[in-house]
């Protein structure tokens, strides 16, 4: 398996992929995961908090898809905030972005009642199941786990079955959808989507 890495490893990586984008969400490789958890989020008719926002794609997604409430976004890649700030449409007030290390948030605290994203982002944390437990109770969640290793990742899932026992016991209702990842039309990798009320 890959390991924690720090801040600066994510800034490099952030900081070379940087001109890709500027580019829609759209032609990302991924691209169902950003469209799933916009078109989710937008149903919740809440605030958005994404918790390891990176570069911003679901934000790009979320305004180009008319969603025009709160997104909040956390990460502590300066470079991804950044990333950010420039994709921002002009004037746009109501995206606020907030610099922090996830592994040391005892609970988000949101000021009001909101939705929370937390795509690819689990398993690129030691404690993800303390960052689950520190959103608040009773909020809806939408979440993409991986079945595949990367420098970055510290666990993978080998089923929907494994996640569902890793991650149950933080919600009052989980359920679990396997995202196919296709390349040239071949099956490249797995994403495990679970969505749930905290
Ligand atoms: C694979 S990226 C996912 C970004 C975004 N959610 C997406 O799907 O495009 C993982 C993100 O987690 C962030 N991250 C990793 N460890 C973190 C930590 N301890 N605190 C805050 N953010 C962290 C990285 O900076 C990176 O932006």
């Amino acid at each position: 398996m890959g390991k924690v890495q720090p801040a600066e490893w994510y800034n490099r990586y952030f900081k070379k992929k940087r001109d890709s984008y500027k580019r829609s969400p759209s032609e990302s490789t991924v691209y169902a995961l950003y469209r799933d958890s916009a078109e989710w989020a937008i149903k919740q008719n809440l605030p958005v908090v994404d918790v390891g926002c990176g570069p911003g794609l679901l934000y790009v997604e979320l305004r180009e898809k008319g969603f025009t409430g709160v997104y909040r976004g956390l990460d502590f890649s300066s470079e991804a905030m950044s990333i950010v700030e420039s994709l921002k449409v002009a004037g746009d007030t109501k995206c606020e972005l907030v610099k922090v290390d996830l592994e040391t948030i005892k609970s988000f605290s949101p000021k009001r009642r909101s939705c929370f994203v937390v795509c690819e982002t689990l398993e690129h944390l030691e404690s993800d199941l303390d960052i689950l437990a520190a959103i608040p109770v009773g909020s809806p969640v939408w979440f993409s786990v991986p079945d595949f290793d990367t420098a970055s990742h510290v666990r993978k899932f080998a089923s929907a079955d494994e996640v569902m026992e890793r991650y149950v016991k933080l919600f009052s209702v989980l359920v679990l959808d396997s995202v196919p990842i296709k390349i040239k039309g071949k099956v490249f990798h797995r994403y495990y989507v679970g969505v749930g009320v905290r």
